[in-house]
């Protein structure tokens, strides 16, 4: 399994990337289409949001977990620009009956409900991530597999608009939305995702029972996790390891490896708290240099020193066997690199996080300094050829962290990287 350990974009689509040759099959089991896994094969450049990057090599199965949330249009667009780029798509894609849908009401709601808080925002994708889940905590979320019904499908719409329509037009003073217009929208999807459709838990476990190989890809990140996450400022799924389990119905005792992404430095999109922020000069080189910009919104990312207390809580909550850090090269020009071993509060240390808002936004981290290397890393291809300064960086992160570094990233291409 593959899970982010800071706030997503950790580069874990680059990572599943270089993975999936050994695995059988790739399946997401969170999130929705707020992702955005940017994968570079020669000088074409992929950028996916629901399906598994693992479809970019032949001979994968990939598929999308009931834990996923899925916006039927915007897969569908996903599916047909693949084949446009020449990406076999059909027989190697498949998507859980058991997946809630997304609706134009959810993704409405979505950029109500944060224009009406204002400055207390959360900075959501505005895709209607939270909207869906709240319906299906409340038990009133469609599946793929009631659309594929139409009586129930009437029915279930029908029930949900009139909850809807009356919060649009009462509480947000916005337009409705009609039924007609979204029903015939949704039948015409019914049609073109029903030969995805499959039973994801029954497939996967009968692949284990095969001797098969299955690669975990998380999305977002553990700071993004509803449970686990800086709360409220989070994604509304369970972005660490735990959730492939509910997400896909393959149980826990199936799951051997947890390999943890990290970027050598933090980056986070959207609102709250980010100790270790660099201050405006260097935010603008370093996302600059490793062009920070949301692969979902294009939106600026903030950016900050390697943060050891996040990383080593997240190693905790997910039982992360293993680390990868990407983007080591983006450090190159930087004559000093920090990294924050710890907070101080109120005159304490703290070892791990704080539990509320407050209390993190009022951590200092404490910082050790290292020497830069100050030398261009993206050519190399092993641990023993890469700069002593940037050798002794990564290894004081295995020390404070307590796990190994199994895999480093120098650059957006596949061949840039390699397993130490
Ligand atoms: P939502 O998932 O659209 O509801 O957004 C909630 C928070 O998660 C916001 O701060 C988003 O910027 C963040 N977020 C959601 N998906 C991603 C992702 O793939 N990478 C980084 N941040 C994300």
């Amino acid at each position: 399994m593959v899970v982010g350990a800071q706030w997503g974009d950790e580069g874990k689509g680059k990572v599943i990337d270089l993975l999936t040759e050994k695995v059988d099959f790739v399946v997401r089991f969170q999130g929705g289409n707020n992702a955005g896994h940017t994968v570079v094969v020669g000088e074409q450049e992929f950028v996916m949001h629901l399906i598994p990057s693992g479809i970019l090599h032949s001979g994968k199965f990939c598929v999308i977990g009931n834990g996923v949330v899925v916006d039927p249009g915007a897969l569908l667009e996903e599916i047909e620009s693949l084949k446009k780029r020449g990406i076999e798509v059909d027989d190697h894609l498949g998507v859980s009956d058991q997946a809630h849908l997304i609706f134009p009401y959810h993704k409405a709601l979505d950029k109500l409900r944060e224009a009406k808080v204002g400055p207390g925002k959360i900075g959501t994708t505005g895709r209607g991530i939270g909207p869906c889940y709240t319906d299906k905590a409340a038990r009133v979320g469609i599946r793929l597999a009631d659309l594929l019904d139409d009586e129930v499908f009437r029915r279930k719409l029908k029930l949900n608009l009139e909850e809807k329509n009356a919060l649009f037009r009462s509480f947000y003073q916005a337009p409705a939305f009609e039924f007609e217009a979204i029903y015939q929208e949704y039948c015409g999807y019914r049609e073109r995702i029903a030969p995805y459709c499959i039973n994801a838990p029954v497939i996967l476990n009968r692949a284990i029972q095969e001797g098969k190989s299955i690669l975990f890809e998380g999305a977002q990140g553990t700071w993004l996790d509803i449970d686990h996450g800086t709360y409220p400022y989070v994604t509304s799924s369970n972005a660490t390891a735990g959730g492939a389990c509910v997400g896909t119905g393959v149980g826990p005792t199936q799951i051997d490896q947890v390999i943890g992404v990290v970027k050598a430095y933090t980056t986070r999109v959207g609102e709250g708290p980010f100790p270790t922020e660099f201050p405006p000069v260097l935010m603008e080189q370093i996302r600059s240099k490793g062009k920070e910009f949301g692969a979902t919104t294009g939106r600026p990312r903030r950016c900050g020193w390697f943060d050891a207390v996040l990383v080593r809580h997240a190693i905790l909550v997910n039982g992360m066997t293993e680390i990868a850090v990407t983007k080591l090269d983006v450090l190159d020009d930087s004559p000093r690199v920090k990294i924050a071993t710890h907070y101080r509060l109120e005159g304490k240390t703290l070892e791990a996080p704080p539990a509320t808002i407050d209390r993190w936004n009022q951590v200092e981290p404490v910082y050790e300094e290292h020497p830069g290397w100050l030398t261009d890393t993206t050519q190399v291809s092993c641990f023993e050829d890469l700069p002593p300064q940037a050798r002794r960086y990564l290894k004081r992160l295995e020390e404070l962290l307590r796990v190994k570094i199994s895999i480093v990233s120098v650059g957006s291409k596949r061949e840039q990287a390699f397993h130490v």
